[in-house]
């Protein structure tokens, strides 16, 4: 009678650990930080407007093809050599926010966490043209 106790407890202890685990990665869908609060409820004005993804296919392929390819999987001749490598941006189509994406544009990589050679963008662009660049890339990288 008290081993079956004993085992009991280890079992229920056991799976509320497994439980525990799984649900943690379960909620997560993205490893990506949070934007700032400057940044946090910024959503893309132009969503969906075909004029602003035409615009923003010209900024794409002036300004960031060389790094993350035509298609944006990553795949740029001048990122091959950056480490870490440019990102596949059909993922953070489908896996990040509109405000991480417009942060992470404006504000480039030169900063914890990411210490990457993305660019900076913000004196470059104007926040149209950031807005125009994220609108081409959520009506054609998917
Ligand atoms: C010199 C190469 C280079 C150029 C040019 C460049 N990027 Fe990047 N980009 C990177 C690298 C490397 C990363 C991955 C590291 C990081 O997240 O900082 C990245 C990351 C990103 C991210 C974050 C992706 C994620 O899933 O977290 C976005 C969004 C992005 N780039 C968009 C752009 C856009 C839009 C342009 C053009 C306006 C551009 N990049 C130009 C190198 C570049």
């Amino acid at each position: 009678m008290k081993k079956t106790i004993f085992f009991l407890t280890v079992i229920l202890v056991l799976s509320a650990i497994l439980l525990s685990a799984c649900g943690g990665s379960a909620a997560k869908t993205s490893t990506r930080p949070e934007p700032p609060s400057e940044y946090a409820n910024k959503t893309n004005p132009f969503a969906g407007k075909t004029d602003a993804s035409d615009a923003g296919k010209t900024v794409y392929e002036a300004n960031c093809a060389s790094c993350h390819g035509t298609g944006g999987a990553g795949d740029g001749p001048a990122g091959a050599a950056l480490d870490p490598k440019p990102a596949d941006l059909k993922k953070t189509v489908a896996e990040a926010s509109e405000a991480y994406m417009f942060w992470r544009i404006s504000e480039g990589g030169g900063m914890s966490p990411f210490n990457s050679s993305m660019p900076s963008w913000k004196g470059t662009l104007s926040e149209n043209d950031i807005w125009n660049v994220i609108t081409y890339m959520e009506m054609n990288f998917k």
